[in-house]
């Protein structure tokens, strides 16, 4: 069985794709056999994080690919344990066809009201379509405190849903990493390698335990 965890998100540049690429990372470290479907085919984020990983030689190779839709990713998932949906922002239609084929839908969402506000609205749309509730979690990015952290928490639980344990704190290290065909836990400090695994840990413990 292929488990399937899509990065979903009504506003554009929230940490989709950076929360991809570190899922795909810490899992094939892991031992799994992983694969990023890249469904924003007009950036292309992922794949081309993914040609440079191959010209920089970063180990482990991750295997990437670009599809036009959900269903197309799903035909691809024979032989991985993990096949992870990097969604493309502001597309309801898509966004809920992703989310069926997904067992963990995840959001990121940054601490202000003018993310949170949006985020919610999105993960309501989806209940409404049906999809459970229990599929459905938000991760915390861009955070600058641990007040900050904990009422963004707060208000997003109080709306009826999960939040990763963990958060990304703003750094140009996370994107300086990217920028070289790193993740965000492949930093040059040990610090915030270990800040955004334990984000994307908590991912995987919730995917496994599924
Ligand atoms: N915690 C962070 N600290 C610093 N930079 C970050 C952080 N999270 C994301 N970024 C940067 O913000 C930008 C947007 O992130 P990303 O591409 O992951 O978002 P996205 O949701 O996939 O965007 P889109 O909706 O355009 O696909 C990127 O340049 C990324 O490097
Ligand atoms: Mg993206």
């Amino acid at each position: 069985m292929t488990a399937i965890v899509a990065f979903v998100s009504q506003k554009g540049g929230v940490g989709k794709s950076t929360l991809a690429r570190a899922l795909a990372r810490e899992a094939a470290v892991g031992g799994l056999r992983v694969k990023i479907a890249d469904l924003d085919t007009q950036q292309g984020t992922s794949v081309d994080w993914h040609r440079l990983r191959l010209s920089q030689n970063i180990k482990p190779v991750i295997s990437v690919e670009a599809f036009a839709t959900a269903a197309q990713a799903l035909e691809a998932i024979y032989g991985y344990d993990l096949l992870i949906i990097d969604g493309p922002a502001r597309t309801s239609s898509a966004t809920l066809e992703i989310s069926r084929a997904a067992d963990l839908i995840v959001q990121p969402s940054g601490a202000s009201r003018d993310d949170l506000i949006p985020a919610v609205r999105e993960f309501h749309a989806l209940s409404k379509a049906d999809i459970s509730k229990e599929r459905l979690a938000f991760a915390l990015n861009r955070i600058g405190t641990r007040a900050e952290e904990a009422a963004a928490r707060i208000y997003l639980q109080q709306a009826g849903y999960n939040v990763l344990d963990g958060s990304l704190c703003d750094r140009p290290a996370y994107r300086q990493a990217q920028n070289t065909g790193h993740s965000i836990t492949e930093t040059r400090y040990s610090g915030l390698n270990e800040k955004a695994d334990m984000l994307i840990q908590s991912l995987i413990d919730r995917v496994t335990n599924d």
